[in-house]
């Protein structure tokens, strides 16, 4: 994971920084997915999980893209663990400032409902996540309204 403000390259975000918005970070193995994604689960009290895929040979990658790189929020917690690709996740932080937060293999990411934020691949346009939901019913994006700052 590296973090930094989107506006200021040079900046460093730690875990602790990000804990400071609402965004939970933490280093899993692979390898013992399962028993890290269960702990996860006790300790949020997430009931579902499911895994996306989205490379180049993905069908409509760029519609399914579209969805996800423009500013929204859930009513429910975003909850990502990287198991191979990377992503870029741009949350707001309580000052309404963009946050950059890279995610590669071993990184769980949660944020939090309610928050702003926008999901891009990287050049390697390869992602694979497992996500942990609450339930599946505040799954919709409410993005933010045309009129608002995307920069
Ligand atoms: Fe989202």
């Amino acid at each position: 994971m590296r973090a930094f403000l989107l506006d200021q390259p040079a900046s460093t975000l730690d875990a602790d920084q990000l804990r400071q918005f609402g965004v939970l970070h933490e280093r899993l193995a692979v390898a013992e997915r399962a028993s890290e994604l269960a702990r996860i689960k006790r300790q949020h009290g997430y009931k579902d999980e499911d895994e996306v895929s989205l490379s180049t040979d993905t069908p409509n990658l760029e519609a399914i893209c579209a969805k996800f790189d423009k500013e929204h929020f859930h009513s429910l917690d975003e909850v990502r663990f990287v198991v191979e690709g990377e992503g870029i996740f741009d949350v707001r932080d309580k000052s309404d400032r963009w946050v950059r937060i890279f995610v590669e293999e071993g990184d769980l990411i949660i944020i939090p409902a309610n928050t702003y934020h926008r999901f891009m691949l990287t050049e390697m346009k390869k992602i694979r996540c497992a996500r942990l939901f609450l339930n599946q019913d505040g799954w919709t994006p409410l993005y933010r309204k045309a009129l608002a700052s995307t920069t």
